[in-house]
């Protein structure tokens, strides 16, 4: 049999580098310990968060039975987070998509200089799953992602509760259609323990692509965070790892373009997050595929949306896994020949041999997930936008309940702060375009999500009469007339930055477009007179990511650079 450790054997077997085997011997390994392959466990366990407060556990599991092998041993690492959960709405949410690329660096550091044969992550919220998808893809070992899993849903006056619920009570409350003593029940009941939001947001999105794209195991991503399932997980992860190092089966080798067309297509039919957008584009970068938002356009032009998810459906990803989970959904995909089959995975199968034995779909008894033939809507959710407003595209999420043309003065907001007084002002009015900018990758910086005033309009009932554009993003728990990602973003002097009070701004999702209608010679008038403002931070990591990411409609990543 072929020795497993051809990376790390560079350090443990190599007698150039007794420094090396001093500080392993200092870590308590044996002689035999020296031949095993060296499995990376990324734990992104933090105590601070629902969505990781398990993961350390997970990832102890995961070791545990790695001890159990003769032929692997594991090595736990952290890195850091941000719940966007809890920094939603405050400066702290600048932060989050910043996350995405320092927890890809930090575990490209951790593994590249521990010369890690495999390398398991273990994440469970928004941004760290692609984090963990970029640190692989740079990496290319062979790798696979296990996801913390989902929340249970929570309850008052029996109805069914998730973080999202916070919002729109607030919004309620903001208007006077719901008590105070309700508002703090909603709140205090909202997340009953640990595991992801529950719905269809950038969490379970990002899962479902992975379990899509063969990355992670068969039912990952819908086994929720404290089910059985999710510590059998622990147990099926160890041969998986062994049969890649046996095979040689690298990130890359799973990775391909059809891969990611998996993902944007499942993504699709979930009704999943806009942020998939962002973060598969900077995925794909990692691996070199060619992903651009075209893709995601001309996937989106024939997939339907079937998930009956929330934000903008009812279901959580809880009530998928009692209908066989995400597996169940891809067998019904490949029978229609909507995903790639013949992709490489994680458990050395491709996706139709996984999907063999997998019990099909019922679609009589359930409401979850609709037949191809009574989609929800006959096209995606996910729909990309260009005009003036937005040269670069952008990104808007129609589920077909807000219509598909909007044509609305604009009232513009430089601050999130600044629309969230308006708002309770009453001083938004039914058909207003809301635009609030100069909360880009650059000008944020870090890309906030408009969770806060996108669920404030909905509490306000203002939902489907008042559209809502940025250069920030959008949470994937926000549904609505919502377009983000507009790029050029503002501080850059993207047409979006010349907006004023009052002119007329239409979206037209048949058509694909978003436009300023001003006239063009009075657009470069008031361009001559625009004076960019001041990124308002200076120093730190923030400062850093406003000076390296790249556009949204390159995925803001961090590492686009010539350094010839
Ligand atoms: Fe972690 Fe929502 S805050 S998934």
């Amino acid at each position: 049999m072929k020795p497993l450790n051809k990376t790390s054997k560079n350090i443990t077997l190599n007698d150039s580098q007794p420094n090396s085997r001093a500080m392993l011997y200092g870590i308590g390994f044996r002689e035999d310990d020296f031949h095993k392959a060296q499995i990376g466990i990324a734990s992104l366990g933090w105590d601070g968060n629902p969505c990781n407060m398990h993961l350390n556990g997970l990832a102890k599991a995961v070791k545990d039975q790695l001890a159990l092998s003769t032929e692997m041993i594991g090595l736990g690492f952290n890195t850091v987070g941000v719940s966007d959960g809890i920094s939603m709405g405050t400066s702290g949410m600048r932060y989050s998509l910043v996350s995405r690329e320092v927890i890809a660096d930090s575990i490209e550091i951790n593994a590249g200089a521990q010369f890690y044969d495999g390398l398991i992550t273990i994440p469970g919220c928004d941004k760290n799953i692609p984090g963990c998808m970029i640190a692989m893809g740079r990496l290319d070992r062979p790798s696979i992602l296990m996801y913390g899993g989902t929340i249970a849903s929570g309850c008052y006056k029996g109805q069914k509760l998730n973080l999202v619920s916070t919002f729109e009570a607030y919004g309620q409350k903001l208007v006077g259609s719901l008590e105070e003593k309700d508002f703090l029940e909603i709140v205090r009941n909202a997340c009953p323990g640990a595991g992801s939001c529950g719905g269809m947001y950038t969490a379970n999105t990002m899962a479902a692509a992975a379990e899509v794209m063969g990355i992670s195991l068969p039912y990952s991503s819908s086994n929720p965070a404290l089910s059985p399932e999710k510590q059998r997980e622990c147990i099926d992860i160890v041969p998986a790892m062994q049969n890649l190092l046996e095979n040689n089966i690298t990130f890359r080798d799973i990775m391909t373009k059809q891969a990611f067309e998996n993902a944007i297509t499942l993504t699709t039919i979930l009704g999943g997050s806009t942020n998939a957008v962002l973060h598969l584009l900077a995925v794909a970068k990692s691996v070199d595929i060619h992903l651009e938002l075209n893709d995601f356009k001309r996937i989106n032009e024939r997939i339907p949306l079937l998930g009956n998810f929330k934000p903008s459906g009812q279901y959580l990803m809880e009530d998928l896994h009692h209908l066989g989970g995400i597996p169940a959904v891809m067998k019904y995909l490949l029978e229609e020949k909507l995903i790639h089959g013949n992709c490489m995975t994680v458990t050395g199968k491709t996706i139709a041999e996984n999907l063999a034995e997998v019990e099909p779909l019922d679609f009589i008894n359930q409401e979850v997930i609709r037949p191809v033939h009574m989609p929800i809507k006959k096209t995606g959710h996910l729909q990309i936008l260009y005009g003036n407003l937005a040269e670069e595209g952008c990104v808007a999420k129609i589920t077909g309940k807000e219509g598909s043309l909007f044509t609305g003065p604009a009232k513009v907001f430089d601050k999130e702060n600044d629309f969230l007084d308006a708002i309770s002002a009453n001083k938004i009015k039914k058909g207003d375009v809301v635009v609030i900018r100069y909360v880009g990758p650059r000008g944020g910086p870090g890309m906030p999500e408009m969770l806060k005033p996108s669920g404030a309009l909905i509490g306000a009932g203002l939902g489907k009469s008042v559209a809502l554009i940025t250069d920030g993003r959008f949470s994937g728990g926000t549904h609505g007339f919502v377009v983000g990602h507009i790029a050029p973003e503002a501080i850059d002097g993207g047409t979006i930055a010349f907006v004023q009070n009052g002119d007329m701004i239409q979206i037209d999702i048949s058509e694909n477009q978003i436009s300023l209608l001003v006239p063009e010679e009075q657009l470069r008038k008031r361009k001559k007179h625009w004076v960019q403002p001041d990124i308002d931070v200076q120093s730190g990591v923030l400062a850093k990511f406003a000076a390296s990411v790249s556009s949204a409609s390159q995925g803001c990543v961090t590492d686009n650079i010539n350094l010839r």
